[in-house]
């Protein structure tokens, strides 16, 4: 019964291009079998509250004396970290704004991302190493290692970091490149390009959930 946590995070309810890609990598997921289930969480339709209490980054045994977060932010946090622990499979539509990530994704991973529980710190406690995890990336412009924008993508590195290095998922990216290119007149001229590059997106997302489903 492999389950897959489904999480988006973008502010286009229509025309999403992150949206439209992970709902690809959930139907592929589904596909598989009646036993592929799916859990959604979309962190724009239902933001969670910014992180209330900075001792909400520490297990119990780690805070501070006097630090006392509120008991209903620590139950949504334990509800959150519950459900990531879950997952068999997490899929993240993780567009750029501004450079950085979606406020309401950063939010999630504030919660999730815990010294002591979720990420070994006097103990060796990793509860989430391991677990595949496939963020989709998409962005107006083009960020490739050869063009003008190199080194200035902080949405999937940030991820790859807290997930990846940190957490021990077994993380995966997929990038949709220059899907301004339908929006803004001067970037026509990119428009196959950019089908090209979301064309290889949804390959690598049907690739990927066909083989992290079966
Ligand atoms: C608030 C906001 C900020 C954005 N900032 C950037 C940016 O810094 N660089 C970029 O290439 N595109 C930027 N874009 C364009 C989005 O990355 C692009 O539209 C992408 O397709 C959004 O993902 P979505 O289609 O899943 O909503 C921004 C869009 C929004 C709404």
């Amino acid at each position: 019964m492999p389950q897959l946590l489904h999480i988006d995070s973008s502010a286009e309810l229509s025309n999403s291009v992150s949206r439209g890609l992970t709902r690809l990598f959930a139907d592929t997921w589904r596909s598989l079998g009646p036993g592929n289930t799916v859990v959604e969480r979309d962190l724009h339709r239902a933001p969670l509250p910014h992180l209330p209490d900075a001792g909400l980054h520490y297990a119990r045994r780690l805070r501070a004396q006097g630090e006392t977060p509120d008991p209903a932010a620590e139950a949504l946090q334990s509800e959150l970290i519950a459900e990531v622990v879950a997952a068999d499979v997490v899929v993240i539509g993780a567009p750029m704004y501004n450079w950085s990530l979606p406020s309401t994704l950063k939010a999630w991973i504030d919660y999730i991302h815990v010294l002591g529980t979720t990420v070994p710190f006097d103990t060796r406690e990793q509860p989430l190493a391991g677990t595949p995890v496939v963020l989709v990336s998409s962005r107006g412009n083009t960020y490739g290692p050869d063009g003008p924008n190199a080194g200035l993508d902080h949405t999937v590195p940030p991820l790859q970091q807290a997930l990846g290095v940190s957490l021990g998922m077994d993380v995966s990216v997929v990038t949709a490149e220059l899907t301004l290119a339908g929006r803004i007149p001067a970037m026509t001229p990119m428009a196959d390009k950019a089908a090209a590059s979301l064309s290889a997106a949804e390959e690598s997302v049907q690739r990927l959930a066909r083989t992290l489903g079966s």
